[in-house]
C-alpha cells in the first residue's frame, strides 16, 4: 500500500475523479459515439449503470467496421426489495420507452433496465428518480443495495427489520453531489471531503461492499455470501437484536486458486440500536485494510481471510469502543422463495410468483409483464422483489385475492402447483447478450436445461423435491451458483464446470464435480446421481448432503478448501 504507484488503476480513476463526476457530463453531451470514455465506464457503475454492447451482433458490426452497439444497463436500487405498484409501474414504462422492452428483477432485489442508449441515459434516471427510486450506489466500489428478507414466518417483524435495512442503506449511501448534478440538474458544490464523503473518503472503497438482513427460519437474502448480514434475532417480545456475520463473497477466476468463493463468519450479536453504527465501523475496517493493489484480491472477504477472523474482530470492537454479544442461537430452513399465498399477521395477504431468470417479459402463453401490469394498476400494496429473483405481491386485501387470481390465470403466469421443485429453486445470472464479461449462455439457457432434468426427476418421483440449482455465464457469481446443489458456471461457449454439494441453506459451499460439461451433456451426466438420491437417500436427506455422503464430491469446508480435494474425489472431474 505504501507504494502508489502500484496501486490499481480504478483507485487512480476514483482519486482523479472529483467524488465520482470525471468527466460523465461532457461525455453525455458528445454525440459522435455511443459510448463514453474508459475512465468515465468505471465511474458510472457508482452511478448504477453499465455500459455494454449487444453481444450478437457484435461480430457483425466489426465486419462493417461500425462502433459496437453501445448502450446501458441501468439497476435500480430498491432497500429491501420493496417497492410500490406505481414504482412497478415506472418500471415497466422506461423498459418500454427507453430500454429493450423488458426488465430484470436481479438477485439482489433490485430491478434492472437493459438497453437504454445513451442520448436516452439521463433522462431515464431522471424519470427513475421523479418515481421516488435511485441508481447510484447500485453497482461501484461502495456499499451497494441492502437486501431484506421478503416475506418472514414473522411477519410481525417485517416491518422493523425492513427499516433497519433502510436505516442502513441511507447512512451509507454515497454523499457525492456528482449524482445530482449529473442526472438531475442539481446545483454544483465545492468538494471537500467532509462533505462529499464523510464515510468512504474520495478513493471510496476498494471493491464492492453487499449487506443483507436476513429474518431465520429463511435464509432467502443468501447471507453467507455477502460482505455484512444481520441476522435478526426475535424473542417472545419482538425484535432483539441482530447476530452479525462478515467476509461472504462469491467471485472467483477460472485457474486463479488464489481467489474463491467464501461464506461469511458469525461474530456476535448487537442490539438493534447498533446496527447502523457497526455497519459504518465495518465499512471503515475494509476501507482502511482492504487491498487496493490488487482488485482480484480486494473484497473484505479476502482482508478477514488473510488477516484472520479474530483480528477483524478486534480492530471493529476497537472502534466500537465495546464487545460484540455471544452469538444467539439461530437456525434457517431454506434460501429458497416461499410461493404461492401466504397470511400476514395483521390478515392481509402476499403471493410470490416464479419468475424466469427473474425476466419480466411477455412470451407465448405467459405474458408476464402485461399480466403483472394489470396486477398492479389494480393494487394499492406492494410489490416486493425477491432475491432469488421472483415477485411477491405483498399486502393484498383479503377481498383483493380472487381478482388476482383471475390475472393470473388469464396471463398464464406461473402457477406455483404446476412447476417442479427444481424450477422453483433455480436462479440464473443476465450473461448474454448484454453482459460484457459472459463466457456462456446463462439465463436464455437454463430454463430448456432444467426441462431436460425434468424428465429424469419425474421418472425418479423427484418432480416435487425442492432441488437448488443456479446457472452463471461466468465465475464471477452473480447468482451464487457457489451455494447451489447443483450449479454451472461457464467456462466458454457452451462449456460449463459444475458444481455439487452445496448446503440447501446456503450454508456449506459446493465442490467442482465435472469441468467442462456441454450443456447436451448435463442430463446424461446427472440422471445417475439423481437415480441414486431418489433411491438411497436417508429420511429428509438433502440432494446437496446425499452427493458428499454417496461420495460424488467432498465437503468443502471453508472458502480456502473450495479448489482442493477435486482429483482425489472417487468420482472426480473428467477433463
Ligand atoms: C466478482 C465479480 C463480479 C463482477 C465483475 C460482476 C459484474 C456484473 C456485470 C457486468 C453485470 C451486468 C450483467 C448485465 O446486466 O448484463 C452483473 C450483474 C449482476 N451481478 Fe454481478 N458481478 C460480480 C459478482 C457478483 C456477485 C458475487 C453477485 C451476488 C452475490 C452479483 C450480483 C449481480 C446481480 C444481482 C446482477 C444483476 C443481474 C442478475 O440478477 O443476474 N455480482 N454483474
Ligand atoms: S456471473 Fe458473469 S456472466 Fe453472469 S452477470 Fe455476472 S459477470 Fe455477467
Amino acid at each position: 500500500m505504501s507504494d502508489e504507484n502500484k496501486l490499481s488503476a480504478n483507485e487512480g480513476i476514483k482519486t482523479r475523479s472529483n467524488y465520482l463526476r470525471g468527466t460523465i457530463a461532457e461525455g453525455l453531451q458528445d454525440l459522435s459515439t455511443g459510448g463514453l470514455s474508459a475512465d468515465d465506464q468505471q465511474l458510472l457503475k457508482f452511478h448504477g449503470t453499465y455500459q455494454q454492447d449487444d453481444r450478437d451482433i457484435r461480430a457483425a458490426r466489426r465486419k462493417h467496421k461500425l462502433e459496437k452497439a453501445y448502450s446501458f444497463m441501468i439497476r435500480i436500487r430498491v432497500p429491501g426489495g420493496v417497492s410500490t405498484a406505481r414504482q412497478w409501474l415506472e418500471t415497466d414504462r422506461l423498459c418500454e420507452q427507453f430500454g429493450n422492452g423488458t426488465f430484470k428483477l436481479t438477485t439482489r432485489q433490485a430491478y434492472q433496465l437493459h438497453g437504454v442508449i445513451k442520448t436516452n441515459l439521463k433522462r431515464t434516471i431522471k424519470e427513475i428518480n421523479d418515481a421516488a427510486m435511485d441508481t447510484i450506489a447500485a453497482c461501484g466500489d461502495v456499499n451497494r443495495n441492502v437486501m431484506c428478507v421478503v416475506n418472514p414466518e414473522k411477519s410481525e417483524i417485517h416491518a422493523e427489520v425492513l427499516k433497519v435495512s433502510e436505516d442502513l442503506s441511507a447512512h451509507l449511501t454515497p454523499a457525492t453531489g456528482a449524482y445530482h448534478e449529473i442526472w438531475l440538474d442539481g446545483e454544483k458544490v465545492e468538494s471537500s471531503e467532509a462533505v462529499e464523503e464523510p464515510i468512504y473518503g474520495k478513493t471510496y472503497l476498494p471493491r464492492k461492499f453487499k449487506i443483507t438482513v436476513a429474518v431465520p427460519p429463511s435464509n432467502d437474502v443468501d447471507l453467507y455470501a455477502h460482505d455484512l448480514s444481520f441476522i435478526a434475532i426475535a424473542g417472545e417480545k419482538g425484535l432483539e437484536g441482530f447476530n452479525v456475520a462478515v467476509g461472504g463473497g462469491m467471485g472467483m477466476t477460472h485457474g486463479d486458486e488464489q481467489t474463491f468463493p467464501r461464506l461469511a463468519d458469525v461474530i456476535g450479536f448487537v442490539p438493534t440500536d447498533k446496527v447502523v453504527d457497526l455497519a459504518e465501523k465495518v465499512v471503515l475496517v475494509q476501507r482502511d485494510f482492504g487491498d487496493r493493489v490488487e482488485r482480484k484480491h480486494a473484497r473484505m472477504k479476502y482482508t478477514i481471510d488473510d488477516r484472520g477472523v479474530e483480528w477483524f474482530v478486534g480492530e471493529l470492537e476497537s472502534r466500537l469502543g465495546y464487545k460484540l454479544g455471544p452469538v444467539r442461537d439461530f437456525k434457517f430452513t431454506h434460501n429458497g422463495d416461499d410461493f404461492g399465498w401466504s397470511e400476514n399477521a395483521d390478515g392481509t395477504w402476499n403471493y410470490t410468483m416464479f419468475i424466469p431468470g427473474g425476466r419480466v417479459q411477455d412470451t407465448p402463453g405467459a405474458e408476464i409483464r402485461t399480466g403483472l401490469r394489470k396486477v398492479a394498476e389494480m393494487l394499492d400494496g406492494e410489490f416486493r422483489l425477491t432475491p432469488n429473483q421472483n415477485v411477491t405481491l405483498a399486502v393484498v386485501k383479503p377481498a383483493q385475492k380472487a381478482a388476482v387470481e383471475a390475472l393470473i390465470t388469464e396471463y398464464g403466469l406461473n402457477d406455483p402447483e404446476k412447476l417442479s421443485g427444481l424450477r422453483l429453486n433455480s436462479i440464473s445470472c443476465v450473461a448474454l447478450p448484454t453482459c460484457g464479461l459472459a463466457l456462456a449462455e446463462a439465463e436464455r439457457y437454463l430454463p430448456d436445461l432444467i426441462g431436460e432434468l425434468e424428465e429424469v426427476l419425474e421418472e425418479a418421483g423427484l418432480r416435487n423435491d425442492a432441488i437448488t440449482i443456479r446457472m452463471t455465464g461466468c465465475p464471477n457469481g452473480c447468482a451464487r451458483p457457489y451455494i447451489a446443489e447443483i450449479g454451472f458456471v461457464g467456462r466458454g461457449p457452451d462449456r460449463y464446470n459444475l458444481y455439487l454439494g452445496a448446503g440447501f441453506v446456503g450454508d456449506r459451499l459446493s465442490k467442482l464435480w465435472r469441468k467442462d460439461v456441454k450443456g447436451s451433456e448435463a442430463k446424461e451426466l446427472l440422471a445417475p446421481v439423481i437415480r441414486d438420491y431418489a433411491r438411497n437417500r436417508e429420511d429428509g436427506e438433502r440432494f446437496g448432503d446425499f452427493v458428499i455422503r454417496a461420495g460424488y464430491v467432498k465437503a468443502t469446508k471453508e472458502g480456502k478448501d473450495f479448489h482442493a480435494d477435486i482429483e482425489d474425489s472417487p468420482v472426480a472431474a473428467k477433463a
